[in-house]
């Protein structure tokens, strides 16, 4: 209810990761993680360098019940203590929406409590006022193996797109070079780490749409550059392949940072007086390079940094949770006859939170 603590359960199954979580939001819309639990599928599709829909779909329906179970038992509430349910309804692999939101219907119809459907993307949106009690507005990049944009945060349900990929998203290009050069998947993490010791000067791979004043992503061009480079000095030792990871990463945070930079400054001019507040989200902000170069845009912009830590900028339950927990504090709730989407942008008109009934 409006103006009470509220305890969510969360449910979040649109990619590889199957997660439960109860998460508590006070009164005065502090929030506390009472439990999380997530499942990593990543073991299923290691063996197709990439994650399966289907494959997906079939893991969620067999282990999503008993990591419910346990982020229940775990909060020490039990079902008995859950206010309302909340469950992502995309954008996603729809396979596994529908397991995640079919089952959060099925609570809610069972146990007689609200629903909320909870665009995935809002949870990330929202997670650093879960764990840093962040105020609006603020400025977010999610880069994740799904999405690479910049969004302007106002309010609940109440979002900007300023700039998104038109072509890869930016956790896809780290596994797209990561399986060209023969490393395992999800390729960021193998990246990061033979990055560490190569020479990233070595290659001269382009920095897309770097200079256009757009604050849009482009990785497909990059991509191209870093198998020509590999197929042109191959066979590759252990050395090129490190040079090349270096050179990919140096390119990227060169991106990022001039980006970054573009989009405090259309902040500043759009919101003049706010203080510059900047979230990062999604898996790839686990990248230390990247958080590294987000600090110095940060340090030299005057932005306040928020990186919640990795576990909750990959996926996960609570930020499904805590997002439902921030609408329904507003009133919002939402029918059980509601439609899983594959495709949801953040800035669609009916993220807007109407109180029930309204
Ligand atoms: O947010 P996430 O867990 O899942 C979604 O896509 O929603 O992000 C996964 C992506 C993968 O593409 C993975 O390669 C990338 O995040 N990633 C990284 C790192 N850790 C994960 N990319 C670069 N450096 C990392 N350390
Ligand atoms: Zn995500």
């Amino acid at each position: 209810m409006p103006g009470q603590a509220t305890t969510v359960l969360g449910i979040e199954t649109s990619c590889d990761e199957t997660a439960a979580a109860v998460v508590r939001r006070d009164a005065d819309g502090r929030g506390t993680i009472l439990s999380t639990v997530v499942r990593s599928q990543l073991l299923e599709h290691a063996p197709y360098g990439g994650v399966v829909p289907e494959l997906a779909a079939r893991a969620h329906v067999e282990h999503l019940d008993g990591i419910v179970r346990r982020a229940l038992a775990e909060s020490g509430v039990g079902l008995a203590g859950i206010d309302a349910v909340a469950a992502t309804s995309g954008p996603g692999l729809i396979g596994g929406v529908l397991v995640g939101l079919t089952t959060g219907k099925a609570i809610a119809a069972a146990a007689g409590m609200p629903l909320l459907a909870v665009n995935h993307l809002e949870g990330h949106a929202l997670t650093a006022r879960l764990t840093d009690g962040l105020a609006f507005p603020y400025l977010m990049l999610l880069v994740s193996g799904g999405h690479s944009q910049f969004v302007l945060v106002r309010g609940v349900g109440d979002y900007e797109r300023w700039g998104t990929t038109i072509d890869d998203a930016l956790g896809e290009a780290f596994d797209k070079v990561a399986k060209l050069l023969g490393l395992g998947h999800p390729g960021g993490p193998e990246v990061e780490k033979l990055a560490l010791s190569g020479n990233p000067s070595r290659f001269a791979f382009p920095r897309p749409l770097l200079r256009e004043a757009r604050l849009d992503f482009s990785f497909s061009g990059l991509k191209t550059a870093v198998r020509l480079a590999a197929e042109h000095i191959a066979p590759l030792d252990d050395a090129d392949v490190a040079d090349i990871c270096a050179s990919f990463q140096a390119a990227i945070c060169d991106v990022i940072r001039e980006r970054s930079r573009a989009a405090l400054r259309r902040f500043a001019e759009t919101l003049p007086g706010m203080p510059l507040q900047f979230v990062v989200a999604g898996g790839v902000a686990a990248n230390r390079a990247i958080a590294a170069t987000l600090a110095e845009v940060a340090r030299d912009t005057g932005a306040r940094l928020v990186v919640p830590p990795p576990a909750l900028c990959t996926d996960n339950g609570a930020m499904v949770a805590w997002a439902g927990a921030e609408r329904f504090a507003l009133g919002a709730s939402d029918p059980l006859d509601i439609a899983a989407r594959p495709r949801w942008p953040l800035d669609s008109p009916d993220m807007q939170v109407r109180a029930h009934g309204a």
